[in-house]
Protein backbone atom coordinates (compact mmCIF):
# COMPACT_ATOMS: atom_id res chain seq x y z
CA UNK A 1 0.00 0.00 0.00
CA UNK A 2 0.93 3.54 -0.23
CA UNK A 3 3.66 2.89 -2.97
CA UNK A 4 3.95 6.83 -4.32
CA UNK A 5 1.79 8.65 -1.83
CA UNK A 6 3.99 11.61 -1.80
CA UNK A 7 3.33 11.89 -5.59
CA UNK A 8 1.58 14.83 -6.38
CA UNK A 9 0.17 15.99 -9.36
CA UNK A 10 0.12 19.07 -10.64
CA UNK A 11 -2.09 21.32 -13.40
CA UNK A 12 -1.99 24.54 -14.22
CA UNK A 13 -3.58 27.67 -11.65
CA UNK A 14 -6.66 27.57 -14.43
CA UNK A 15 -7.68 24.37 -14.38
CA UNK A 16 -7.86 24.63 -10.03
CA UNK A 17 -9.91 27.76 -10.31
CA UNK A 18 -12.50 25.98 -12.94
CA UNK A 19 -12.18 23.19 -10.35
CA UNK A 20 -12.86 24.66 -6.91
CA UNK A 21 -14.65 24.54 -4.61
CA UNK A 22 -15.06 20.74 -3.69
CA UNK A 23 -18.18 21.07 -1.48
CA UNK A 24 -21.51 22.55 -2.93
CA UNK A 25 -22.63 25.54 -1.00
CA UNK A 26 -25.32 24.32 0.99
CA UNK A 27 -26.35 26.25 4.33
CA UNK A 28 -23.16 26.94 6.60
CA UNK A 29 -19.70 25.86 6.41
CA UNK A 30 -19.51 22.13 6.28
CA UNK A 31 -18.31 20.05 8.90
CA UNK A 32 -16.56 17.44 6.84
CA UNK A 33 -13.77 18.70 4.37
CA UNK A 34 -11.81 20.57 7.51
CA UNK A 35 -8.94 18.16 7.24
CA UNK A 36 -9.55 16.68 3.90
CA UNK A 37 -9.13 20.03 1.40
CA UNK A 38 -7.88 18.39 -1.67
CA UNK A 39 -6.57 21.79 -3.50
CA UNK A 40 -4.22 24.73 -2.94
CA UNK A 41 -4.44 27.27 -4.99
CA UNK A 42 -1.89 29.73 -5.62
CA UNK A 43 -1.54 32.70 -7.75
CA UNK A 44 -2.98 32.24 -11.17
CA UNK A 45 0.31 31.88 -13.29
CA UNK A 46 1.76 29.62 -10.94
CA UNK A 47 1.51 25.61 -11.13
CA UNK A 48 -0.33 24.24 -7.91
CA UNK A 49 -0.55 20.29 -6.52
CA UNK A 50 -3.93 18.86 -6.90
CA UNK A 51 -5.32 15.75 -5.15
CA UNK A 52 -7.87 14.09 -6.85
CA UNK A 53 -10.82 13.32 -5.02
CA UNK A 54 -10.86 9.96 -6.87
CA UNK A 55 -7.78 8.59 -7.39
CA UNK A 56 -7.63 4.73 -8.73
CA UNK A 57 -4.41 3.38 -9.36
CA UNK A 58 -3.73 -0.12 -11.13
CA UNK A 59 -6.91 -1.36 -9.31
CA UNK A 60 -8.63 -4.85 -9.84
CA UNK A 61 -11.37 -6.71 -8.06
CA UNK A 62 -11.52 -10.19 -8.57
CA UNK A 63 -14.66 -12.19 -6.96
CA UNK A 64 -13.85 -15.54 -5.76
CA UNK A 65 -16.43 -17.75 -5.72
CA UNK A 66 -17.52 -21.80 -5.40
CA UNK A 67 -18.06 -21.49 -9.27
CA UNK A 68 -14.52 -19.82 -9.81
CA UNK A 69 -12.48 -16.36 -9.97
CA UNK A 70 -14.30 -13.72 -12.26
CA UNK A 71 -11.99 -10.61 -12.68
CA UNK A 72 -14.56 -7.81 -12.50
CA UNK A 73 -12.33 -4.80 -12.45
CA UNK A 74 -8.47 -5.33 -14.69
CA UNK A 75 -5.81 -3.05 -13.97
CA UNK A 76 -7.79 0.25 -13.84
CA UNK A 77 -6.56 3.61 -13.25
CA UNK A 78 -8.00 7.01 -13.53
CA UNK A 79 -8.41 10.20 -11.34
CA UNK A 80 -11.94 12.61 -10.71
CA UNK A 81 -10.21 16.00 -10.10
CA UNK A 82 -11.81 18.30 -7.37
CA UNK A 83 -15.17 19.84 -9.40
CA UNK A 84 -15.01 17.69 -12.17
CA UNK A 85 -18.33 15.92 -13.56
CA UNK A 86 -17.51 12.46 -14.85
CA UNK A 87 -19.68 9.34 -16.13
CA UNK A 88 -18.75 5.70 -16.33
CA UNK A 89 -21.21 4.34 -18.74
CA UNK A 90 -20.94 0.63 -19.58
CA UNK A 91 -23.10 -2.62 -20.18
CA UNK A 92 -24.44 -5.04 -18.07
CA UNK A 93 -21.94 -6.87 -16.40
CA UNK A 94 -18.78 -4.79 -17.24
CA UNK A 95 -18.18 -3.70 -13.54
CA UNK A 96 -20.15 -0.35 -13.00
CA UNK A 97 -21.06 -1.32 -9.63
CA UNK A 98 -17.80 -2.80 -8.72
CA UNK A 99 -16.17 0.00 -9.25
CA UNK A 100 -19.22 2.21 -8.16
CA UNK A 101 -18.35 0.08 -4.57
CA UNK A 102 -15.05 0.47 -4.21
CA UNK A 103 -15.20 4.32 -5.58
CA UNK A 104 -17.92 4.32 -2.33
CA UNK A 105 -16.08 2.85 -0.39
CA UNK A 106 -18.35 0.31 0.38
CA UNK A 107 -16.01 -2.74 -0.87
CA UNK A 108 -11.98 -2.75 -1.02
CA UNK A 109 -9.28 -3.80 -4.21
CA UNK A 110 -7.81 -6.89 -4.68
CA UNK A 111 -4.94 -5.40 -5.57
CA UNK A 112 -3.98 -1.60 -6.73
CA UNK A 113 -4.84 1.38 -4.42
CA UNK A 114 -7.36 3.58 -4.09
CA UNK A 115 -7.35 7.01 -2.38
CA UNK A 116 -10.03 9.39 -1.72
CA UNK A 117 -8.88 12.69 -1.27
CA UNK A 118 -5.40 11.50 -0.85
CA UNK A 119 -6.62 9.02 2.15
CA UNK A 120 -5.24 5.37 0.90
CA UNK A 121 -8.23 2.79 1.82
CA UNK A 122 -5.73 0.47 2.80
CA UNK A 123 -4.94 2.61 5.74
CA UNK A 124 -8.79 2.40 6.98
CA UNK A 125 -10.27 -0.62 9.37
CA UNK A 126 -13.80 -1.12 8.73
CA UNK A 127 -15.06 1.29 11.22
CA UNK A 128 -12.72 4.20 9.65
CA UNK A 129 -13.95 3.67 6.36
CA UNK A 130 -17.60 4.24 7.26
CA UNK A 131 -16.47 6.84 8.72
CA UNK A 132 -14.95 8.18 5.99
CA UNK A 133 -17.90 7.49 3.92
CA UNK A 134 -20.43 8.92 5.99
CA UNK A 135 -18.31 12.30 5.54
CA UNK A 136 -16.82 12.62 1.88
CA UNK A 137 -19.62 10.52 0.16
CA UNK A 138 -23.16 11.52 -0.72
CA UNK A 139 -24.62 8.32 -3.03
CA UNK A 140 -27.70 8.94 -5.31
CA UNK A 141 -29.34 5.45 -6.05
CA UNK A 142 -31.96 4.80 -8.70
CA UNK A 143 -34.29 3.78 -6.51
CA UNK A 144 -34.06 6.17 -3.94
CA UNK A 145 -33.49 4.32 -0.87
CA UNK A 146 -35.60 6.56 1.42
CA UNK A 147 -36.73 5.52 4.65
CA UNK A 148 -40.38 5.06 4.07
CA UNK A 149 -42.95 5.54 6.57
CA UNK A 150 -40.81 8.73 7.49
CA UNK A 151 -40.83 12.10 6.69
CA UNK A 152 -38.78 14.19 4.26
CA UNK A 153 -37.18 16.30 6.76
CA UNK A 154 -36.21 13.40 9.12
CA UNK A 155 -34.46 11.52 6.13
CA UNK A 156 -31.95 14.21 5.45
CA UNK A 157 -31.78 14.96 8.97
CA UNK A 158 -30.37 11.24 9.22
CA UNK A 159 -26.93 11.10 7.20
CA UNK A 160 -26.28 14.23 10.12
CA UNK A 161 -26.49 11.77 12.94
CA UNK A 162 -23.47 9.70 11.88
CA UNK A 163 -21.38 12.86 10.93
CA UNK A 164 -21.60 14.97 14.32
CA UNK A 165 -23.54 17.86 13.06
CA UNK A 166 -24.83 19.57 16.12
CA UNK A 167 -28.29 18.89 16.95
CA UNK A 168 -29.45 22.34 16.33
CA UNK A 169 -28.44 23.29 13.13
CA UNK A 170 -29.53 19.38 11.59
CA UNK A 171 -32.87 21.04 11.25
CA UNK A 172 -31.51 24.57 9.11
CA UNK A 173 -29.42 22.32 7.22
CA UNK A 174 -31.55 19.73 6.49
CA UNK A 175 -33.92 22.54 4.58
CA UNK A 176 -31.51 24.12 3.08
CA UNK A 177 -30.17 21.32 1.15
CA UNK A 178 -34.31 20.51 0.57
CA UNK A 179 -34.37 24.31 -0.77
CA UNK A 180 -31.34 23.76 -3.05
CA UNK A 181 -33.12 20.73 -5.39
CA UNK A 182 -35.97 22.94 -5.46
CA UNK A 183 -38.49 20.94 -3.03
CA UNK A 184 -41.14 23.09 -2.05
CA UNK A 185 -41.53 23.51 1.64
CA UNK A 186 -45.21 22.15 1.66
CA UNK A 187 -44.06 18.70 1.14
CA UNK A 188 -41.02 18.80 3.93
CA UNK A 189 -43.60 16.93 6.44
CA UNK A 190 -45.26 14.67 3.78
CA UNK A 191 -43.97 10.62 4.17
CA UNK A 192 -41.13 10.21 1.99
CA UNK A 193 -43.53 7.19 0.19
CA UNK A 194 -46.17 9.57 -0.14
CA UNK A 195 -44.69 12.49 -2.80
CA UNK A 196 -43.74 11.21 -6.75
CA UNK A 197 -40.45 9.57 -8.17
CA UNK A 198 -38.78 12.93 -9.14
CA UNK A 199 -39.45 14.49 -5.87
CA UNK A 200 -38.20 11.31 -4.45
CA UNK A 201 -35.10 11.37 -5.74
CA UNK A 202 -34.74 15.14 -5.18
CA UNK A 203 -35.16 14.12 -1.45
CA UNK A 204 -32.42 11.98 -1.87
CA UNK A 205 -29.87 14.21 -3.78
CA UNK A 206 -30.62 16.64 -0.62
CA UNK A 207 -29.44 13.74 1.56
CA UNK A 208 -26.62 13.10 -0.26
CA UNK A 209 -25.18 16.42 -0.20
CA UNK A 210 -26.53 17.48 3.89
CA UNK A 211 -23.34 16.79 4.59
CA UNK A 212 -20.96 18.43 2.49
CA UNK A 213 -19.45 15.33 0.79
CA UNK A 214 -16.26 15.66 -1.27
CA UNK A 215 -17.83 12.92 -3.54
CA UNK A 216 -21.48 13.05 -4.88
CA UNK A 217 -21.96 9.49 -6.18
CA UNK A 218 -24.58 8.27 -8.55
CA UNK A 219 -26.01 4.89 -9.77
CA UNK A 220 -28.56 5.46 -12.55
CA UNK A 221 -30.16 8.05 -11.22
CA UNK A 222 -32.58 8.67 -13.84
CA UNK A 223 -33.12 4.87 -14.22
CA UNK A 224 -36.77 4.72 -12.44
CA UNK A 225 -37.94 8.29 -13.46
CA UNK A 226 -39.91 9.51 -16.73
CA UNK A 227 -37.49 11.26 -19.08
CA UNK A 228 -39.02 14.73 -18.60
CA UNK A 229 -38.57 13.86 -15.00
CA UNK A 230 -35.14 12.38 -15.41
CA UNK A 231 -33.62 15.55 -17.23
CA UNK A 232 -35.07 17.65 -14.66
CA UNK A 233 -32.89 15.61 -11.68
CA UNK A 234 -29.66 15.69 -14.63
CA UNK A 235 -29.92 19.62 -14.91
CA UNK A 236 -29.88 19.29 -11.23
CA UNK A 237 -26.46 17.35 -11.74
CA UNK A 238 -25.35 19.96 -13.70
CA UNK A 239 -26.22 22.61 -11.75
CA UNK A 240 -24.64 21.79 -8.31
CA UNK A 241 -21.27 20.85 -10.77
CA UNK A 242 -21.40 24.75 -11.86
CA UNK A 243 -22.07 25.41 -8.22
CA UNK A 244 -18.39 23.30 -7.71
CA UNK A 245 -19.73 19.68 -7.02
CA UNK A 246 -17.20 17.09 -7.43
CA UNK A 247 -19.67 14.29 -9.38
CA UNK A 248 -19.00 10.47 -10.63
CA UNK A 249 -22.11 9.37 -12.39
CA UNK A 250 -22.51 5.82 -13.34
CA UNK A 251 -25.24 4.71 -15.96
CA UNK A 252 -25.61 2.54 -18.91
CA UNK A 253 -27.35 5.28 -21.22
CA UNK A 254 -25.30 7.66 -23.20
CA UNK A 255 -27.53 10.37 -23.39
CA UNK A 256 -27.38 10.30 -19.42
CA UNK A 257 -23.64 10.24 -19.36
CA UNK A 258 -23.38 12.86 -21.95
CA UNK A 259 -24.32 15.43 -19.35
CA UNK A 260 -20.62 15.19 -17.87
CA UNK A 261 -17.46 16.84 -18.88
CA UNK A 262 -15.89 13.31 -19.33
CA UNK A 263 -16.85 10.09 -20.03
CA UNK A 264 -15.11 6.56 -19.15
CA UNK A 265 -15.81 3.52 -20.32
CA UNK A 266 -16.05 0.05 -18.97
CA UNK A 267 -15.97 -2.93 -20.67
CA UNK A 268 -15.04 -6.08 -19.35
CA UNK A 269 -13.56 -4.79 -16.33
CA UNK A 270 -11.41 -2.71 -18.04
CA UNK A 271 -11.97 1.13 -18.66
CA UNK A 272 -11.58 3.71 -21.79
CA UNK A 273 -11.93 6.93 -21.88
CA UNK A 274 -14.26 9.39 -24.01
CA UNK A 275 -17.19 8.60 -25.77
CA UNK A 276 -17.43 5.58 -28.49
CA UNK A 277 -19.84 3.71 -30.59
CA UNK A 278 -19.66 2.29 -33.88
CA UNK A 279 -18.04 4.43 -35.72
CA UNK A 280 -15.31 5.11 -32.65
CA UNK A 281 -12.63 2.76 -30.83
CA UNK A 282 -11.46 3.73 -27.42
CA UNK A 283 -8.06 3.46 -28.52
CA UNK A 284 -8.68 6.48 -30.76
CA UNK A 285 -9.35 8.79 -27.62
CA UNK A 286 -6.71 9.45 -24.50
CA UNK A 287 -5.90 6.11 -22.60
CA UNK A 288 -6.79 7.05 -19.05
CA UNK A 289 -4.16 4.41 -17.75
CA UNK A 290 -1.37 5.88 -16.87
CA UNK A 291 1.84 6.51 -18.56
CA UNK A 292 5.13 6.40 -17.07
CA UNK A 293 5.40 9.31 -14.96
CA UNK A 294 2.25 7.76 -13.04
CA UNK A 295 0.07 10.81 -14.42
CA UNK A 296 -3.37 10.31 -15.43
CA UNK A 297 -4.18 10.79 -19.37
CA UNK A 298 -7.33 11.77 -17.80
CA UNK A 299 -6.66 15.34 -17.10
CA UNK A 300 -5.07 16.46 -19.98
CA UNK A 301 -7.83 17.75 -22.35
CA UNK A 302 -7.95 20.95 -20.96
CA UNK A 303 -8.32 23.52 -24.19
N1 LIG B 1 -20.44 -10.65 -5.48
C1 LIG B 1 -20.01 -11.17 -6.63
N2 LIG B 1 -19.46 -12.40 -6.67
C2 LIG B 1 -19.00 -12.91 -7.83
N3 LIG B 1 -19.03 -12.27 -9.02
C3 LIG B 1 -19.58 -11.04 -9.03
C4 LIG B 1 -20.10 -10.43 -7.86
N4 LIG B 1 -20.57 -9.21 -8.19
C5 LIG B 1 -20.37 -9.06 -9.50
N5 LIG B 1 -19.78 -10.15 -10.03
C6 LIG B 1 -19.34 -10.35 -11.43
O1 LIG B 1 -18.46 -9.28 -11.75
C7 LIG B 1 -18.73 -8.78 -13.05
C8 LIG B 1 -19.10 -7.31 -12.96
O2 LIG B 1 -20.33 -7.18 -12.27
P1 LIG B 1 -21.01 -5.77 -11.92
O3 LIG B 1 -22.13 -6.04 -11.00
O4 LIG B 1 -19.96 -4.85 -11.47
O5 LIG B 1 -21.54 -5.33 -13.37
P2 LIG B 1 -22.47 -4.06 -13.78
O6 LIG B 1 -21.73 -3.35 -14.87
O7 LIG B 1 -22.85 -3.29 -12.57
O8 LIG B 1 -23.75 -4.77 -14.41
P3 LIG B 1 -25.30 -4.27 -14.42
O9 LIG B 1 -25.40 -3.15 -15.41
O10 LIG B 1 -26.01 -5.50 -14.88
O11 LIG B 1 -25.66 -3.88 -13.02
C9 LIG B 1 -19.82 -9.66 -13.62
O12 LIG B 1 -19.21 -10.67 -14.38
C10 LIG B 1 -20.48 -10.24 -12.41
O13 LIG B 1 -21.04 -11.50 -12.68
MG1 LIG C 1 -24.68 -2.89 -11.63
Amino acid sequence: MGMDNSKQKTRSAAAVVAAAPVVPPVGEAGVAGADTCAVSVASAESVVPVVPVVDLDHVTKVYTTAAGDTTALNDVSFTVAPGEFVSIMGPSGSGKSTLMNIIGLLDRPTHGVYRLNGHDVDDYDERGLAALRSHEIGFVFQSFNLLPRTSVLKNVILPMEYTGVARAQRRHRAEAALAQVGLPPDLFHHLSNEISGGQMQRVAIARALVNHPSLLLADEPTGNLDTKTGEAVLSMFSELHHEGATIVLITHDLQVARHADRILHIRDGELHEGEFGSDRAPADRASVNRDTDGNSASGGDAA
